[in-house]
């Protein structure tokens, strides 16, 4: 599905407030400029049905869901996601930029909200079975990020408001799959100017193309 119909699958991932989105756009631009056909997408959404997904899981109480159910939605979403989004634009040859995927649901879900990697595992490879071709993970210390992201007061902070704690399980969580996904995944130091975070980006990516 990914490299060999001729399009690049890269998703990004890391705590909330990393500055995912910024880099998203960035690297889409870059891109864009060296002639290539980008869309960018994000997780939970990226296709109606699992935007509709999304407000169920970012919005509210942060006891609203157990992590079984958040496993099954944000499945359910992601599912939605490829069919309708993100396989396309591969089969046409696209570099597809996604705001988070399968990772975040590994570790948010496996690992930082409760035992149960196994069960995202066997989720994963019965209703999803891809991953990206490169995951760059966006490195941050969770304070910062954490007041990054409840500043912006977007409404969607059900995760933001589970704490700094939670925040620190997260990245360990990221810095542990970047070593057990070696080839895929490269770590990314988000500590600085968002334009030194783009130029580091824009190289690991470019090595790719
Ligand atoms: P996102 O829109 O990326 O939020 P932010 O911009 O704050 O990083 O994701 C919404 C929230 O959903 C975020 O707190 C991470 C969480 N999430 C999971 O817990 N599991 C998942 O599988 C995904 C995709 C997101």
């Amino acid at each position: 599905m990914s490299g060999a119909a001729g399009g690049l699958f890269i998703s990004l991932e890391g705590i909330d407030g990393a500055g995912k989105s910024t880099q998203s756009r960035l690297l889409a631009a870059h891109l864009r400029g060296l002639g290539r056909d980008v869309i960018e997408t994000r997780e939970p959404g990226g296709a109606a049905g699992a935007e509709d997904i999304r407000k169920l899981l970012v919005e509210g109480d942060p006891d609203r869901w157990s992590p079984e159910t958040e496993i099954l939605l944000f499945s359910a979403a992601r599912r939605d996601h490829l069919e309708r989004t993100i396989a396309p634009a591969l089969a046409r040859g696209a570099v597809v930029i996604c705001d988070r995927f399968a990772d975040s649901t590994r570790v948010y879900q496996g690992a930082a909200r409760g035992d149960l990697r196994d069960l995202v595992d066997d989720i994963h490879a019965r209703v999803i079975g891809v991953e990206p071709d490169l995951t760059l993970i966006l490195d941050m210390e969770p304070a910062v990020a954490l007041a990054r992201g409840l500043a912006r007061q977007s409404g969607e902070d059900r995760f933001e408001d589970m704490g700094l704690p939670f925040q620190e399980r997260l990245r360990s969580g990221f810095q542990a799959l970047a070593r057990d996904f070696p080839d895929r995944c490269a770590m990314v130091d988000a500590n600085q100017a968002s334009e030194a975070i783009a130029q580091d980006i824009a190289r690991i990516v470019e090595a790719r193309l």
